[in-house]
């Protein structure tokens, strides 16, 4: 590549690898240099995606606070526009190129602004390619193995304007010390693991975030010892696929065995997410079931009700062995919330396929379902299968299904009135006078009680159950 910015594209062909390359931790650290060209200038970030991304975000506002930049809410007024982007579906690549749109208005105005993509997106090959062939006017690309560089390419953005890609497909290593401004200062998210080895069919995160990389065990309990000193009431431990935590380290240490020490930091309320239900042990299911911090509350994605689809989509578990999973669950942990994830019209998917999924909703009656419609992926083996399903037929689908999943969702929310649930009281909520916060099974609650419980957990005697939330009013 030309002149010195570096072009570091990622490949497809990189990001399929898997070795036993050892995995190398690196410590964050802060290079006082950029503080003289970052000092004082204003950023704006949006953030699409998962709460992977959303923990992301939080890591690089903090790494630019730190040298001294102001965050902004409008994009308008932002010496850096930064996009933390998803690739997970067509329409979140959408999104992203509608806004670069209007950006690139507005930096045809205001030549002196800095923008770059973080993400998903930065570390896909055919995105990267398009940048360098149709964004030139962007000042940089910045992939998800990269982000402790953040400080390092925006100092160079501002002093020299020509587009760096940053993205090289590697398997990837840990970066621990990183600083995090969190969103809430009652809940946090804590990574224990990056990347994902499962390479399910449809889902492009294994080329997007890496091999699998478990954190250290003392790392992360560290990070939840110093929350709860902080005052934290809740941490959700992320990862792609959680239930393989440790899978890939040395140290005969598992996602149970976390679990019960995260339980034991004396951390009020313990989630996880997101589950795979291969990894699923019945040493886990009995630690949530033992601590009552452990919230009873279990993401748990099926994609399919029927066992051929499940097959193509390389998901490695039939509707069978789901269903003794998820019943296992539900007869060991008390009250639990099941909610799940479901693709409808993946190629191939037959009208008596789909109808099994339906049937496996009958059964399950999750308590909420987030529904998809198949969405090919640039490089992942579904984008190359048969597909001859109209998008007509498979929008009908995912009516019909969300009709189903809806209605499971109201019932199970109205079996909860008239009883009284604990709340984390977050914030006042949009509904006017009242405040808002989840339940113990994660669901979203809006309580009538005064300012001062935000921040506390309290019990909420329910009065009305809606599909997505529940109403109710603080008791002592
Ligand atoms: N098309 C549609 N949905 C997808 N998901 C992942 N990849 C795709 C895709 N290519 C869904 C899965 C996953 C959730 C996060 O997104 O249901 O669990
Ligand atoms: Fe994607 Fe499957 Fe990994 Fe989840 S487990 S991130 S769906 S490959």
């Amino acid at each position: 590549m030309k002149g010195d910015s570096p072009m570091n594209m990622p490949s497809l062909k990189e990001a399929r690898k898997r070795t036993n390359k050892e995995v190398k931790t690196e410590i964050y650290i802060k290079n006082e240099e950029y503080q003289k060209t970052l000092k004082g200038k204003t950023f704006y970030i949006r953030t699409y995606g998962c709460q992977m991304n959303e923990h992301d975000s939080e890591n690089m506002i903090a790494m630019l606070k730190e040298y001294g930049m102001k965050e902004v809410k409008d994009f308008e007024d932002a010496d850096l526009i930064m996009l933390n982007t998803c690739s997970i579906r067509e329409n979140a690549h959408n999104k992203v190129f509608g806004m670069l749109g209007r950006i690139k208005h507005l930096k045809e105005q205001k030549k002196g602004i800095i923008v770059g993509i973080t993400g998903c997106m930065a570390q896909e090959e055919v995105v990267a390619e398009e940048i360098a062939k149709k964004y030139k006017w962007m000042d940089f690309v910045l992939g998800t193995h990269n982000i402790h560089k953040l400080p390092e390419i925006v100092d160079k953005s501002f002093k020299e304007r020509k587009l760096k890609i940053e993205a090289l497909s590697i398997e990837g290593d840990i970066i621990e010390n990183m600083p995090a401004e969190r969103q809430s200062k009652y809940k946090a998210y804590v990574n224990i693991m990056y990347g994902c080895d499962k390479f399910c069919t449809y889902c492009i995160v294994p080329y997007t975030r890496g091999k699998q990389r478990s954190r250290s065990k003392d790392d992360i309990l560290k990070e939840v010892k110093d929350l709860v000193k902080e005052g934290y009431k809740e941490v959700t431990l992320l990862g792609q696929n959680v239930n393989a935590y440790g899978k890939d380290r040395n140290d005969n240490y598992n996602m149970a065995n976390l679990l019960e020490d995260t339980a034991k930091t004396g951390i009020e309320r313990v989630r996880f997410m997101t589950s795979h239900p291969w990894d699923f042990t019945d040493e886990m299911i009995d630690i949530i079931a033992k601590y009552d911090n452990i919230m009873p509350s279990i993401h748990l994605p099926v994609q399919s009700g029927n066992s051929k689809i499940l097959k193509l989509m390389g998901r490695r578990y039939t509707k069978e062995e789901y269903l003794t999973l998820f019943n296992k669950i539900k007869n060991k942990v008390k009250n639990v919330s099941i909610s799940t994830d479901i693709i409808v019209g993946f190629p191939g998917e037959t009208e008596e396929e789909f109808n099994d999924t339906l049937e496996l909703v009958n059964t399950c009656k999750f308590d909420l379902a987030y529904t998809f419609i198949f969405s090919p992926r640039v490089g992942t083996p579904a984008e190359k299968m048969k597909d001859d399903i109209t998008i007509e037929e498979k929008e009908q689908r995912l009516y019909k299904l969300n009709e189903l999943v809806n209605k499971y969702a109201l019932e199970n929310n109205k079996k909860l009135e008239g009883k009284t649930v604990k709340v984390l009281v977050e914030s006042i909520s949009d509904k006017e006078g009242y405040l808002m916060g989840y339940s113990d099974t994660n669901k979203l609650v809006n309580l009538k009680g005064t300012e001062d419980l935000i921040g506390t957990i309290v019990n909420v005697k329910i009065k009305e159950a809606k599909t997505w939330s529940l109403n109710g009013e603080y008791v002592e």
